[in-house]
């Protein structure tokens, strides 16, 4: 097999790895008046959610975007809700999540952030290293050229002089996942915004005007149906596909 055949996905019809920007939270609490945090705090119980619901689906890779590089410019006092969020998740909701056989990880600069928010990423990460069950994965002070890069410097001080794409693809954040078969962006917004820009090179891309906060597990399941009906032919024709995969 060519090393370009390599690197195109299977087809599978539940996605294995599913990638979400997690867009209206501010939104939804502003049309009810009440303070953008509120949107943010009922986002993570949505997520809470969305593990159970991608988890009982077959999905083996969650993958959220939970605070990009762009985020920190937001006013101080929004980060920092934020960042308590964080710590909620990696603190308190890690501890169903473990029963519940979720392994969690954590992908981005960890350098921005406090002593007590990394200590509790590696804490989460460690806890939760060997359980088998879906792999969630949280997006924070991540972005994708961000990925590329650090992938390249890896690559740098392994002394490489020449790199080819399976190289870069070895040393990105989520090496050891699939490339996500599906990404969804809630919210009404049709943009990537710098999420993982390598690895959605094959993704099925699923938009919906739901604001984050109002999506569930009916929602995700119109997204995966979305999903199953695309013909996805990763370059070939129509006709050369199985005939399973082929449009009716
Ligand atoms: C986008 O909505 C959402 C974010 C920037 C933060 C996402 C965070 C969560 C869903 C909850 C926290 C989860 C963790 C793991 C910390 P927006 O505020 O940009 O919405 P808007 O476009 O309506 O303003």
């Amino acid at each position: 097999m060519s090393h370009i055949a390599a690197n195109i996905p299977e087809y599978t019809q539940v996605p294995r790895h599913v990638a979400v920007i997690m867009d209206g939270n501010g939104r939804w609490a502003k049309k009810r008046l009440m303070p953008r945090m509120v949107g943010h705090k009922r986002g993570l119980d949505v997520l809470e959610d969305m593990v159970r619901v991608c988890s009982e689906a077959g999905v083996s890779y969650l993958t959220v975007f939970a605070f990009s590089t762009e985020n920190w410019r937001r006013p101080a006092e929004e980060v920092s809700f934020l960042m308590g969020l964080f710590l909620v998740a990696l603190q308190k909701k890690v501890i169903e999540m473990n029963k519940n056989g979720v392994r969690l990880r954590v992908i981005g600069d960890r350098s921005r952030f406090s002593p007590e928010i990394q200590q509790s990423i590696v804490d989460a990460e460690q806890l939760t290293a060997h359980n088998t069950g879906i792999t969630l994965t949280i997006a924070a002070d991540y972005g994708g050229r961000w990925d590329i890069v650090q992938a390249a410097n890896a690559l740098i001080a392994e002394g490489k002089t020449e790199i080819n794409e399976a190289d870069i693809s070895q040393k990105l954040m989520l090496a050891d996942a699939p490339e996500p078969d599906l990404f969804i962006r809630t919210g009404g917004e049709t943009r990537i915004s710098n999420f993982m820009l390598w690895q959605m090179a094959y993704a099925e891309f699923y938009f919906t005007d739901v604001l984050w906060p109002d999506f569930d597990a009916a929602e995700m399941h119109k997204a995966f149906a979305s999903f199953q009906q695309r013909e996805r032919r990763f370059g070939r024709t129509s006709e050369q596909l199985p005939a399973e995969q082929q449009r009716a």
